[in-house]
C-alpha cells in the first residue's frame, strides 16, 4: 500500500510559515505583503479558486485586494487596471485569474505585470530565469509540489522522472524544476506514443494533463511516486464505471450526487501499485495556494518596502 502524499497537511505547513514571517515583519514595523487579485467576469469555477486564495491570505494575515471587473472589459482597460496595480507600492503581487474571457488577449495580460509582482511565474523574465536556473518567481503548483516531495526526502538525483502534460503553468516548468534536481525527465502529453511504457519507466511520474483516470495502476512503475495535479470533475456515469474500479465510495458519490472530484491518476488503483501518491482532492489543489502565498511573501521581501 503506498504512501499518501498529504498535499493539504503540507499546504498548512507552508502557510503557517508565511503566517510567522507576516508576523515577524509586522513586530519589526514592517507592513503585511499584499496580493492584488484580478477576476473578470463571473466564471463559476474561476469564483471558487479566487474564493480560496482570498482565504488563504486572511490566514497567513497577507492583505487581499480584489479587482472583479465585468466580463465586457476591453483589452485596454484591464491594461489599465494592471498598470495601476503595477505602480502601487503598496501592491506585491498581482494575480490575473484564467481562462480570461475569449476577446482578451490572456498572454499579453500576463505580460504585462510587471516582472517583480508576477506572483504566478508566468512572465517570459521569470520563465527565462527557470530555464536558465536563476532565482526568480516561480510558478506556484510545481514549485509547491517540488517542495513536498523534498520535504518527504523523495530522491531525485539520477532518477527517471516522466511529466505527463506541457503546459506552461505546470508540466515544462515542472519538468525544468525536475531537471534542476538531477533527474532524467521524459515529458509525455497526449500525442505521445505508447503513454502507458513512457509512464512505466517513471520513478518520479507527474500527471498534468486534465483527464479524469487516465493512468491506470498498470502503468505505474511498482514503488514510483505518483503526483496527480489534475482535478477534475466527473459526471459521466459509464466513465466513472471504468475508472473507479477501485474506488467504490467515489462511484457511490458519483451515483449519489451525479458529480465527483477526480485526478488524472485512478488513485484506487495507483495506492496498490505506487509508493507515494497524492491524493485529489486534498493534494496538489491546496499545495498551489501555498505556493502563491509563499510567492506573495517573497515578493515583498525582495522588493523590500
Ligand atoms: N487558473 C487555473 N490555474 C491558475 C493559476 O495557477 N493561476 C491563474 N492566474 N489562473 C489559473
Amino acid at each position: 500500500m503506498a504512501q499518501i502524499l498529504d498535499g493539504k497537511a503540507y499546504a498548512d505547513k507552508m502557510l503557517d510559515e508565511v503566517k510567522a514571517a507576516v508576523e515577524a515583519r509586522a513586530a519589526q514595523g514592517l507592513r503585511a505583503p499584499a496580493l492584488a487579485v484580478v477576476l473578470v467576469g463571473a466564471d463559476p469555477a474561476s469564483q471558487v479558486y479566487v474564493k480560496g486564495k482570498i482565504a488563504a491570505c486572511a490566514r497567513t494575515g497577507v492583505t487581499s485586494i480584489e479587482r472583479r471587473p465585468a466580463s465586457d472589459i476591453t483589452q485596454d482597460e484591464l491594461n489599465w487596471l494592471i498598470d495601476e496595480l503595477n505602480e502601487n507600492p503598496f501592491v506585491d503581487g498581482i494575480l490575473v485569474q484564467l481562462p480570461l474571457p475569449k476577446h482578451l488577449d490572456a498572454k499579453a495580460a500576463l505580460h504585462r505585470i510587471h516582472p517583480t509582482k508576477d506572483v504566478d511565474g508566468f512572465h517570459p523574465l521569470n520563465q527565462g530565469r527557470l530555464f536558465e536556473g536563476l532565482p526568480g518567481l516561480r510558478p506556484c503548483t510545481p514549485s509547491a509540489c517540488m517542495r513536498m516531495l523534498k520535504a518527504h526526502g523523495v530522491e531525485m538525483k539520477g532518477k527517471r522522472a516522466v511529466v505527463l502534460g506541457r503546459s506552461e503553468i505546470v508540466g515544462k516548468p515542472m519538468a525544468l524544476m525536475l531537471l534542476e534536481e538531477h533527474a532524467t525527465v521524459t515529458i509525455a502529453h497526449s500525442r505521445t506514443l505508447d503513454l502507458p511504457s513512457v509512464c512505466g519507466e517513471a520513478d518520479i511520474l507527474v500527471a498534468a494533463i486534465g483527464k479524469p483516470g487516465l493512468v491506470e495502476g498498470s502503468w505505474i512503475k511498482p514503488g514510483a511516486v505518483v503526483v496527480d495535479v489534475g482535478i477534475n470533475r466527473v459526471t459521466e456515469l459509464a466513465l466513472g464505471e471504468r475508472i473507479f474500479a477501485a474506488e467504490p465510495e467515489k462511484l457511490a458519490k458519483l451515483k449519489e450526487k451525479g458529480a465527483v472530484l477526480c485526478g488524472d491518476v485512478r488513485y484506487g488503483e495507483a495506492l496498490q501499485v505506487a509508493g507515494a501518491v497524492t491524493p485529489v482532492p486534498g493534494g496538489v489543489g491546496p499545495l498551489t495556494i501555498a505556493g502563491l502565498l509563499r510567492n506573495t511573501l517573497d515578493a515583498c521581501e525582495q522588493r523590500g518596502n
